[in-house]
């Protein structure tokens, strides 16, 4: 079998595409735009790539957006005294907090200082109990994005035995509730899995999120499976290359996505869904 790519760059241009026709038709009817303010502490490369691209794509549909720099060496009160003020802020719709965050800062209470209902990461405890049980409000975007993405394949998931190799609170972890949600069998592996090639053999999605390039060979894929790659990983002439051999596992797979153009893009087409959703304003 050679897989189809799935691809997340043209998905994720179809949701800008229509939020942007949303977002003027209500902001031309007197509407005030989602806003969405996003808090960078220090100078971690890839995180400076990833808020630059979360600006650029609020700018793209109409949102109301802030870009919050700070020191690297910011102590935790004055952290905590912006998400307040950005809690407080009637512009601001959803609250990002880039991470991870530098040594003296305690993520957890930050990200608990968020109100739940402008946590667009849905990353607060709120928001991950609401998804663990069934009653999403706001979902963490990459996991969204691969289920926006799974869903335009038009595969049915029910019954299907998922896989996932990683259990990041980013990815993993709420990965397996909303395959859950969607009535897949699952398996989190992790660096004390045994065996874990035969668990990714049993895959009918497998769900690749270790940041370890080309971790994944072609022979642990099963013959028509749905594989997605959540890695970025920068290799030494400063191309990008995700965590599973690409041209190994689309021999063999039904479904794959790229990297890059798949889950990366989806994953800040989900956030731009996340703070209409914050607004007010349904998305689906
Ligand atoms: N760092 C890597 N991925 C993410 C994400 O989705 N949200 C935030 N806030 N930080 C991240």
């Amino acid at each position: 079998m050679t897989a189809q790519v799935l691809d997340g760059k043209a998905i994720a241009a179809d949701i800008r595409q229509s939020l942007q026709a949303r977002i003027s038709s209500m902001v031309a009817n007197g509407e005030r735009p989602p806003g969405l303010a996003v808090v960078l502490v220090g100078e971690d490369p890839a995180s400076q790539v990833y808020v630059r691209n979360k600006a650029r794509a609020c700018q793209e549909v109409g949102f109301y957006s802030e870009v919050h720099r700070l020191a690297r060496e910011t102590a935790q009160p004055d952290l905590l005294a912006l998400v307040d003020r950005l809690n407080a802020d009637p512009r601001i719709d959803g609250i990002l907090v880039q991470l991870p965050l530098p040594p003296q800062i305690d993520a957890e209470a930050v990200i608990e200082r968020i109100l739940p209902s402008k946590d667009v990461d849905g990353f607060h405890p709120y928001n991950v109990g609401r998804l663990a049980l069934r009653l999403p409000r706001l979902r963490p975007c990459t996991p969204k994005g691969i289920m926006t993405m799974l869903a335009r394949t038009g595969v049915p998931l029910e019954g299907l035995d998922a896989v996932i190799i990683g259990q990041s609170n980013i990815v993993g972890r709420p990965m397996a509730l909303e395959l859950l949600a969607a009535r897949c069998t699952i398996t989190v592996c992790h660096s004390r899995t045994r065996d874990l090639a035969d668990k990714a053999r049993g895959a009918d999605i497998l769900v690749a999120a270790i940041g370890r390039p080309a971790f994944v060979p072609g022979d642990w894929i099963k013959e028509g499976a749905l594989v997605i790659d959540v890695g970025i990983n920068r290799t030494a002439d400063g191309g990008l290359v995700g965590d599973v051999d690409f041209a190994a596992c689309a021999a063999r797979a039904a479904w794959i996505t790229p990297v890059p153009g798949g889950v990366g893009p989806m994953t800040i087409a989900s956030l731009l869904e996340n703070t209409c959703e914050a607004r007010g304003w349904a998305t689906s």
